[in-house]
């Protein structure tokens, strides 16, 4: 009994022997091997079995905004248009997204709408995704990598306006909603805007609209303005309280805003706001801009249905004692656009009159 015991042991060490023999010689699954180093990874031909290192190909854990991996192999083709070198643009267009598989006809939609207003408007997207980065260059788009996000990953807005106005020369810039197609009202107001005599010269400047929210728009119906002209009549004027688009010009100073994230509620009001009380030049542009929103399933409200919908709120509050937010709809505007009747061209003129408050108090530095 003792001698069949004892064999057994010798039969385990020898087992346990042989493994650590076929580990140290490499013999075993390439898997389990130690990767030495973060950016190297040892590999094993299986065909002649020996042994090599490749720079690490495997994607490191994937972030929640973007792909971390790609950050290499993508850099090249972010746009670096020299401001000295090109044409003055009448207005670079910009907006940024996540890939989301249920809303792949809104995304073609808004590719196809902005590519229309080329070559004086240069559509941009701000995405580290390479997918996105692909179907974009495939429409004419130019992409920007997305470099300030909030700590819950959500894009900083004022960041986006400095990083394309050093990347573009343009006359103005706008930050849109994705899911915004526009008619070519948008070009036809902008240009009424820079050649306006009545508007102030110097003073910075923040064109925003109501848009129109229409249900399940298609591809048919979004291929020309006329159609969408069409169906802008089945779907409903929204709320003054609502700005999906603010297209400004250089003067105006996005380094003194909050740290503002897209999407979340108030940072629109906000921006009208802030424009109004800094005796700006704001212009309700509903009249002459179609902005077509593309509605799904999702709702008209996304923005509050999200997660940390009280970020702005709270970034606000950082720098403000009172704020009406009230006063920031687009009605509050001290300017706005008509078609004149007989010619068809867009008019600027000074709102007579609205029943609007202004009252955004900052906190006193002591109090802060
Ligand atoms: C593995 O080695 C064989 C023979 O040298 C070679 O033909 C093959 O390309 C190698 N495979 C890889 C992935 O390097
Ligand atoms: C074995 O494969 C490695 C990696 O592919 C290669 O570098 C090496 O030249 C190959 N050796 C022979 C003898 O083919
Ligand atoms: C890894 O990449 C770097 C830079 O691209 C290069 O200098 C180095 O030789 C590469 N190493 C290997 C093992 O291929
Ligand atoms: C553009 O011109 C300005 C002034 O002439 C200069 O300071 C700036 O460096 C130039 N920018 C580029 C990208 O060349
Ligand atoms: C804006 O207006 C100015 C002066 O009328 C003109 O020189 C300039 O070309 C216009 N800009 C664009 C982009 O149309
Ligand atoms: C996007 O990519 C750039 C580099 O191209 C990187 O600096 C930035 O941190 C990335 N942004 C996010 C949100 O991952
Ligand atoms: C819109 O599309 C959804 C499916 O995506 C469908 O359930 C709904 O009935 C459609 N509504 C209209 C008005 O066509
Ligand atoms: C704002 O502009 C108006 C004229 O448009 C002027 O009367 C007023 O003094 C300005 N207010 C401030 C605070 O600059
Ligand atoms: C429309 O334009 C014509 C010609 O410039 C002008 O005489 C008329 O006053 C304008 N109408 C309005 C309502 O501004």
């Amino acid at each position: 009994m003792c001698s069949v015991s004892s064999y057994k042991v010798w039969a385990f060490v020898l087992l346990v022997s042989g493994c650590l023999f076929f580990i140290q010689r490499g013999l075993l699954d390439t898997r389990y091997w130690k990767i030495s180093n973060k950016h190297l990874l040892k590999t094993k031909n299986t065909t002649n079995n020996s042994i090599f290192i490749t720079n690490r190909t495997v994607p490191p854990e994937n972030s929640n905004f973007g792909e971390k991996n790609t950050e290499h192999s993508i850099s090249h083709i972010w746009s670096d248009q020299n401001p000295n070198s090109s044409a003055e643009l009448l207005l670079v267009l910009f907006t940024t997204w996540k890939m989301e598989s249920d809303k792949t006809t809104v995304y073609t939609n808004t590719f196809l709408n902005w590519k229309k207003f080329k070559p004086h408007v240069q559509p941009v997207v701000f995405t580290n995704e390479s997918a996105v980065i692909k179907q974009a260059m495939e429409h004419g788009w130019e992409c920007q990598p997305l470099l300030h996000v909030s700590p819950y990953n959500v894009p900083i807005l004022k960041y986006m306006y400095i990083q394309v106005q050093q990347k573009y020369r343009s006359r103005f810039y706008a930050y849109v909603n994705s899911d915004i197609l526009f008619d070519d009202g948008l070009i036809k107001t902008l240009t009424a805007v820079n050649s306006s005599t009545s508007l102030p010269k110097v003073t910075p400047l923040l064109i925003i609209g109501q848009r129109t929210n229409v249900l399940n728009v298609t591809l048919a119906e979004s291929s020309t303005f006329q159609k969408l002209h069409e169906i802008s009549k089945r779907g409903r004027l929204f709320h003054t309280y609502a700005e999906d688009y603010f297209i400004t010009d250089r003067r105006f100073p996005w380094e003194t805003i909050p740290e503002l994230a897209i999407g979340r509620p108030a940072y629109d009001n906000f921006l009208v706001l802030f424009a109004r009380a800094g005796n700006m030049t704001v212009i309700d542009s509903t009249a002459t801009i179609l902005a077509v929103h593309q509605t799904t399933r999702k709702g008209n409200n996304e923005g509050r249905s999200r997660d940390h919908s009280r970020y702005n709120f709270e970034e606000i509050n950082k720098v403000y004692k009172t704020v009406e937010y009230g006063g920031g709809l687009t009605s509050c505007s001290n300017w706005i656009t008509r078609y004149n009747t007989t010619t068809k061209k867009v008019t600027v003129f000074q709102r007579p009159k609205h029943a609007c408050n202004l009252i955004l108090i900052p906190k006193t530095i002591k109090n802060r």
